[in-house]
């Protein structure tokens, strides 16, 4: 069975598990846990300090992705499409495609809903696997507050979800929904949904693995920081640098002698 049929396969029996990742090393230890591992456009806050993801570019992505690759052996590699890079079919075409052939993922994301459906169909007309993106879309939002307040809202991301599934999307990741509306969206469609502040009534969930880890400093509602690497770096750079100063690194067995 192919990754992404398994991943579909999923829904309904347990949870799918997703990370960011967007360098090799964390890559292949998140592998072993993941299903489906994300490079996500929010390497252009996490590691760039940019203010929005709209100046993450395609060279960005491909570069990470290629080492996310290299750690990678069985989860399914997602990589976001970046801002303007998807404006019309034939930019999406030609920009997926390389992304694809440059860096070996199985799939791409993609942020929106009604407007890119023709955007959609074009790369899966061409093999490309696509992943959907509903919710809080950080590539164009204004304001960063929760979806689902207001009726009109709930009824156009439900409107947009089935219509993202009718196009071959094979998952959606839906960003800061309310809680009812992911249960909505995620009983309406056969595909799974993955949930980023989006309750517990989602498929699967994601999350920024630099938050998981406590490696940055987003302090977001919807992140739990599983583990604080940033002390353990703390500790580990102060004990180095203590040792260096006191001469009691490197020792011989450091060293290259005749
Ligand atoms: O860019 C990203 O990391 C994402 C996830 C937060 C879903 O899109």
């Amino acid at each position: 069975m192919n990754k992404i049929k398994k991943i579909k396969n999923k829904k309904n029996k347990t949870k799918l598990i997703c990370l960011t990742a967007y360098s090799k090393n964390i890559a292949s230890t998140l592998d072993k846990y993941c299903d489906i591992i994300l490079v996500g456009d929010s390497l252009g806050s996490v590691l760039y300090n940019f203010k929005t993801t709209k100046k993450v570019s395609l060279e960005m992505m491909i570069n990470h992705a290629r080492s996310v690759k290299a750690g990678v052996k069985k989860s399914l590699l997602v990589v976001d499409m970046p801002f303007n890079t998807y404006r019309d079919p034939n930019e999406a075409l030609k920009n997926a495609m390389r992304i694809i052939k440059q860096t070996k993922c199985d799939a791409v994301k993609l942020e929106g809903g009604k407007k890119i459906i023709p955007i959609i169909r074009i790369l899966i007309k061409n093999k490309i696997s696509v992943m959907g993106h509903l919710g809080i879309l950080p590539q164009t939002e204004k304001k960063f507050v929760f979806k689902g307040k207001k009726l009109k809202e709930r009824n156009k991301i439900l409107e947009d979800a089935k219509l993202l599934e009718k196009a071959g999307v094979f998952s959606i990741v839906l960003e800061c929904t309310e809680k009812k509306l992911s249960k909505d969206i995620t009983n309406n469609l056969k595909i799974p949904t993955i949930g980023i502040g989006a309750s517990i009534n989602c498929d699967g969930q994601v999350l920024v693995t630099d938050d998981l880890l406590g490696l940055s400093d987003g302090k977001f509602k919807f992140v739990k920081q599983f583990a604080n690497i940033t002390k353990l770096i703390d500790q580990a750079v102060r004990k180095f640098k203590f040792e260096v100063q006191n001469k009691r690194f490197p020792k011989n067995k450091h060293s290259f002698q005749n």
